[in-house]
């Protein structure tokens, strides 16, 4: 079974990202052949400092070496390294009605929210698509805002077969347990929103915004309902098993403070990721052997992409030059 998913490097990663995608990533290395890529294509649609889009791509790569992607299991690279992708793209914008890209929720929310509705936003999803298919991928772990696009993929993949030759194999989504999780102001945490707590962010501004957490105003002395509380949902990710029960039964009796529950949240924030804190400044402080892990990524997927490629160009007859 092939795993593929990939992650935007679109501003700094957070717990909504970790629990939400880069978790059961790293997870699903020790059951399948996985590859992850970093999307700095689709990142373009956004980011437009080609600085500040360098340091964001090379700080996801961080990211996931410095939470425990073992490269010699999982494939580690950047989405314009196989450059295969774009022209994958474009084939399949040939085979896809726009309709069926004027329905992607996705691109509607974020014009709603302000951003430029350029071609790119709109074909965000042809993109997404040609990531998933040119490595014939199996499985596709992404959060529940992205199933939309997968099934996009589904259909897009439909319609080459159809009008081609079956070459695409039909990709699944995988939806991780925690669905949503909220920022410090209840909403979907989201580096847009400005209520993150970010993976690796200043301990002592991570532990302000910890303890900044909206909860309403619930007295110590009254029981309390964690299923309605930004706390609680953090505590159910973080802690070990059977402590999340120990916390559900003293919300729901007298006596227990919110602040005490965001001061064990804290700590337990500080012991997970405080622990990786170092490890992700030893890849930092080594580039060129976080360079070498994503050249031999990319070598791996790109061996992939080039055969996928050589078939689609076959069956819709596309001829090339053999330089
Ligand atoms: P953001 O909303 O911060 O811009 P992205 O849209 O770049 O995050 O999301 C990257 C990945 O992380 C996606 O797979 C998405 O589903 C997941 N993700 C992001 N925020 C959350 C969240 N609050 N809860 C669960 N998953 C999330
Ligand atoms: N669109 C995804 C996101 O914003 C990132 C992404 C790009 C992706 N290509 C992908 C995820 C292919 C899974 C598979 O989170």
């Amino acid at each position: 079974m092939r795993v593929l998913s990939g992650i935007q490097p679109s501003g700094t990663l957070h717990l909504g990202n970790y629990y939400g995608a880069m978790k059961q990533h790293i997870e699903l290395q020790h059951e399948h052949e996985c590859f992850y890529f970093i999307a700095n294509y689709h990142t373009l649609t956004t980011v437009q400092d080609p600085g500040r889009l360098r340091k964001l791509t090379a700080d996801v790569a961080l990211d996931y070496l410095a939470m425990g992607l073992d490269p010699n299991r999982a494939a580690l690279f950047r989405q314009s390294d196989i450059p295969e992708v774009a022209e994958l793209t474009w084939i399949l914008s040939t085979v896809t009605g726009k309709g069926l890209l004027e329905r992607a929720t996705s691109y509607k929310d974020k014009i709603a929210k302000g951003l430029t509705p350029s071609m790119g936003l709109f074909s965000y999803p042809l993109l997404m698509a040609s990531d998933i298919l040119i490595y014939r991928s199996d499985l596709v772990p992404v959060g529940k805002d992205q199933v939309q696009h997968i099934e996009m993929t589904q259909d897009m993949a439909g319609y080459f077969n159809n009008t081609f030759r079956e070459v695409f194999v039909r990709p699944e989504p995988r939806l991780n347990e925690a669905a949503i999780v909220p920022g410090v102001d209840g909403q979907k945490m989201s580096k847009s929103y400005h209520n993150t707590i970010d993976l690796f962010g200043d301990p002592q501004e991570m532990r302000k915004r910890i303890m900044r957490i909206k909860t309403d105003s619930t007295p110590v002395d009254q029981p309390k309902n964690p299923a309605a509380c930004n706390v609680f949902a953090l505590l159910k990710l973080m802690t070990p098993p059977g402590e999340a029960a120990e916390w559900e039964q003293r919300y729901r009796k007298p006596g227990m403070g919110y602040g005490e529950a965001k001061k064990r949240l804290a700590e337990l924030y500080e012991e997970f990721f405080g622990a990786r804190r170092a490890a992700r400044a030893d890849w930092a402080a080594r580039p060129d052997d976080v360079e070498d892990v994503l050249r031999a990524g990319a070598k791996r997927a790109r061996a992939v992409a080039q055969e996928v490629m050589a078939d689609v160009r076959d069956a819709c007859g596309i001829v090339v030059a053999q330089t």
